[in-house]
């Protein structure tokens, strides 16, 4: 099958285009290039890289001709940047949403949209959110992804899209831009530079791998039913747990913790059921701490060169806008 693949030159989209490569289908891949897009993450695929704006309808359909599927990972995806201006979040992950929607509904073709477990909110006091669960986004990132989301569901009832939604965890592995979390804490860790923990660390995240990620939303793909949405999960654990273990892999000390200011709105809990789609086929290949992390922290030991460069110009503009009152505080 002929894929177009939007936000393929990034984190998880990258992951996917790989797969499908290995599966033998026919990827094209359009992705703007964001501080997030690189075109190594696509090094050895040979798929065709198309540079644009999924916003732009004719960028959209020159990328997508003859393709019988999309399958959209573009995106602005970090929260704290949309803290700091959420304009772009609206632009690409609503406006760039619809616009996508329109291709589909004029050329037919099936649509996946990658969603997120953070359209459900905060979930603190307890349970698990199941798909027909109202949104509570609470920040605006994902205000801007439950926005996309609605769309696609508009669209399917509207105008009889083929669309499905994923709503995924929170994804680590390979090859993530080293802003969130994991790829932010390991880096600095082999660098010896501190890990800002925000507030007291007791926040608690699911932890999912971006091969299993990328299984989910291929099922989706191929045995998805239009007009479903479907949870793809991980592996609940709090930051500060997350944090002693990378401090471990990594062999750093735990004076590096550093304890800073919270982050505006921060969610406490995300915890999602995957019960629909386990049913349908899907079952995780990496457990988190055991052999997940312990491989990704070893993939950005060997791979300095693909970090290193990342970690200077717009990205240390962002990083001492976000974290240098933070930890002289
Ligand atoms: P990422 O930030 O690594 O990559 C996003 C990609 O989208 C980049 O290559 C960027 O250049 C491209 N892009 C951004 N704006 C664009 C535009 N207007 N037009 C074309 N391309 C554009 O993101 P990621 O972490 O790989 O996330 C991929 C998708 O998965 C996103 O939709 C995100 O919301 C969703 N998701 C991510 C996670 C996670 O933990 N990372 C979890 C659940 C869902
Ligand atoms: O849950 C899925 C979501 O996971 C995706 O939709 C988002 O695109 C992705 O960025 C991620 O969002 P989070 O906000 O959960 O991820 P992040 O890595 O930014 O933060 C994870 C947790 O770690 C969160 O509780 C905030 C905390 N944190 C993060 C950073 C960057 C810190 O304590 N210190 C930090 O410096």
């Amino acid at each position: 099958m002929r894929v177009l693949v939007t936000g393929g030159a990034g984190f998880i989209g990258s992951h996917f285009v790989k797969r499908l490569v290995a599966q033998g289908d026919e990827v094209v891949v359009l992705d703007k290039l964001t501080y997030a897009g690189n075109p190594a993450n696509l090094e050895g695929t040979g798929v065709e890289l198309v540079v644009g704006d999924i916003a732009d309808p004719e960028t959209v359909k020159r990328a997508g001709s003859g393709c019988a599927a999309i399958v959209n990972f573009a995106a602005e995806t970090h929260v704290d940047r949309s803290i700091l201006g959420p304009k772009e979040f609206v632009h690409t992950d609503v406006l760039g949403t619809m616009t996508l929607l329109e291709w589909a509904r004029s050329t037919r073709a099936r649509y996946v949209q990658v969603s997120t477990d953070e359209v459900y909110g905060d979930l603190e006091a307890g349970g698990r959110a199941v798909e027909t669960d109202p949104l509570r986004p609470s920040s605006p990132y994902s205000a801007a992804k439950a926005g996309g989301d609605l769309q696609v569901l508009a669209y399917v009832r509207t105008y009889g899209v083929a669309a499905s939604i994923t709503r995924g965890a929170n994804t680590f592995g390979p090859n993530q831009y080293p802003e969130k979390l994991v790829p932010l804490f390991v880096t600095n860790a082999l660098d010896g530079e501190p890990l800002p923990v925000y507030g007291d660390g007791k926040q608690v995240r699911e932890w999912l791998h971006a091969e299993d990620h990328c299984a989910g939303v291929d099922l989706v793909l191929r045995e998805g039913a239009p007009g479903e949405i479907y949870n793809i999960g991980g592996e609940d654990h709090e930051n500060l747990e997350v944090t002693y273990r990378i401090l471990e892999l990594t062999g750093a000390d735990a004076s590096l913790i550093r304890h800073v200011e919270d982050r505006a709105g921060h969610d406490r809990r995300y915890a999602i059921d995957d019960t629909k789609l386990r049913n349908l086929g899907w079952k995780p290949a990496h457990s988190f701490g055991e052999g997940g992390l312990p491989e990704t922290v070893e993939w950005y030991r060997g791979n300095r060169a693909w970090w290193e460069p990342i970690k200077s110009g717009e990205y240390r503009r962002y990083y001492e806008e976000q974290y240098a009152e933070r930890l002289q505080a």
